[in-house]
Parts: structure tokens; sequence; C-alpha cells
């Protein structure tokens, strides 16, 4: 029977890439959003995969979403953690909403998620987790303070995570994508963005398919032997 991979903020951008990708693989995929309705449907009725809206920044909305995935689908034994969102703003300039509405949707979401799935992983001897960090958790980057705060967080949730559940045939890793092209990354200034484009080895912005290809292998159970591990998707822009 296939297996189910819950894909958050997954009808959209990179999450959309990966959610087509695990479908083709041949995984039931189910997606969720929380903005838009108009895109998630039209997703939705391009690709068959069904959507879930609840905001992944709410413990509650998460844990009852998750048991009706269950009910519906069964145990979600794939989780991609993609939901993610920008406030770009200089710290002096910050508002104490910009910050928490990062960090809530951005590093809290993980807790939300994996809670309410963790239990069952462990219990079956088998799960797979993959995290989207960024290129500006591990750099930083000039107003993103909250941005690279949380994205720096989820490296280290996951090895905590990866660490807690090695023997128990869960892994967790982390894809660290640069710059891609998806309507996050289109709302920075375009001058800045040019800027931005400047300084990346490939003069690209990398492709959702790209990350996709990863996440698809992550998941895949060749890749048992995999966690704990963060890969850069970035072009040449920043190696460790
Ligand atoms: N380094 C140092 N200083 C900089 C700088 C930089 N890279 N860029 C600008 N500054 C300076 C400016 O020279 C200016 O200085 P003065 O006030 O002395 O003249 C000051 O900072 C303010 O600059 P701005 O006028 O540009 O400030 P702003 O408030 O209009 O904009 C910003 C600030 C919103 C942070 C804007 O610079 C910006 O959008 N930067 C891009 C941030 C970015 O890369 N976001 C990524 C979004 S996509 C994403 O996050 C996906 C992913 O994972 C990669």
């Amino acid at each position: 029977m296939s297996k189910v991979a819950l894909v958050t903020g997954g009808t959209r951008g990179i999450g959309a890439a990966i959610a087509k990708k695990l479908k083709e693989d041949g995984f039931k995929v189910v997606c969720t959003y929380v903005g838009r309705d108009e895109p998630a449907q039209e997703f939705n009725k391009q690709t068959g995969i069904e959507v879930f809206k609840f905001d992944v920044a709410y413990f509650e909305s998460c844990k009852s979403a998750i048991v009706e995935i269950e009910k519906k689908y069964g145990d979600v034994e794939i989780v991609i953690n993609n939901a993610g969102i920008t406030k770009d703003r200089f710290l002096h300039k910050m508002a104490p909403e910009e910050w928490n509405a990062v960090i809530n949707t951005n590093l809290n979401s993980l807790f939300n998620i994996c809670r309410n799935v963790i239990e069952k992983m462990r219990a079956k001897n088998f799960g797979r987790i993959v995290s989207l960090s960024s290129i500006n958790g591990l750099k930083g980057q000039v107003g993103q303070t909250n941005y690279s705060a949380a994205k720096a967080g989820i490296i280290g949730f996951s090895k905590a995570l990866a660490l807690e559940n090695a023997n128990k045939g869960v892994t967790v890793n982390v894809i660290a994508p640069g710059y891609v092209g998806t309507d996050m990354v289109k709302k920075i200034d375009p001058t800045i963005l040019k800027g931005i484009v400047s300084q990346i080895p490939t003069g690209r912005l990398a492709e959702p398919t790209e990350i996709a290809a990863l996440a698809s292998y992550l998941v895949s159970d060749k890749a048992g032997f995999i966690t704990g591990a963060t890969f850069s998707i970035n072009g040449g822009q920043y190696m460790q």
C-alpha cells in the first residue's frame, strides 16, 4: 500500500513541485495551505491532490487536521515541512508581530506538525521528515533576522529529532535551498534581486523541481541511512 505524504504549504512554489514529484513517485499526497483559496483549488484541479486549509502556526489546528487526514488516508509516514513566509525588515524597524509571525510559521510549525505524527512513526518503525531551511539560515541575510533565525532553528531541531529517532527507522533531514524562482523570491525588489543573482555562480535562480528531486530521494526507502543531514542547493552561492 502506498505511503501517505503530507506537504505543508504544498499548493505553490517549492511545496507544489515536491507534492507533484511525490505523487509521481507513487505516494498518496496531501497538501496544506492557509492563504488564498483560488490557487489552492486550481492546484487540486490540476493534480488531483487534496488540499487542507489550516494554519501550521497553531498546534491545535495541526492536531485536528492530522486526525482528519489520517482518518481519510491512513497514517502520515512522510512529512515535508515546507510552509514558510517572509516579513523582511531591518531589526531596528521590525515589529514584534513580524518577528512572531515568521517564527511561528517557519519554525514552531515543525513542532506543531511533527509532534502529531512522530509517535505513530516510532511505533511503525518507519518515517521520513524533510524540512525546508534556507541559505539564509546558514549565512544570515540583511532584513531577515526573523527568517534566518527560524531557518537556522530548523537545522538544530532536525538534528535533535534525528538523534531521538535514528533507531526507530525515522529519518529527519533538511534541505537548504538558495534563491528559487518562486513568488516569495519574485517579491524582492527587482534591483536587489538582480544584485543577489549576480552573486550566484550558476548565474540563475533554482527551479522548484530541482529541490523536489532531492526531497524525492530523501523520502525514498533508498535513503534510510541518511539522517540529521543538511543539504544545500544554492548554485554555489554559499559553501560551508
Ligand atoms: N548589506 C548591508 N547594508 C545594506 C544591504 C546589504 N546587503 N542592503 C542595503 N543596505 C543598507 C542600505 O545601503 C541602506 O543604508 P543607508 O540607510 O545608510 O542608506 C540601508 O541598508 C537600508 O536599505 P534599504 O533602503 O534597502 O532598506 P529597506 O528598509 O527599503 O529594505 C530590506 C530593507 C527589506 C531588507 C531590503 O534590502 C530587502 O528586501 N533585501 C533582500 C532581503 C532578502 O534577500 N530576502 C530574501 C527573500 S526570499 C527568501 O528568503 C527565500 C530564501 O530562502 C532564499
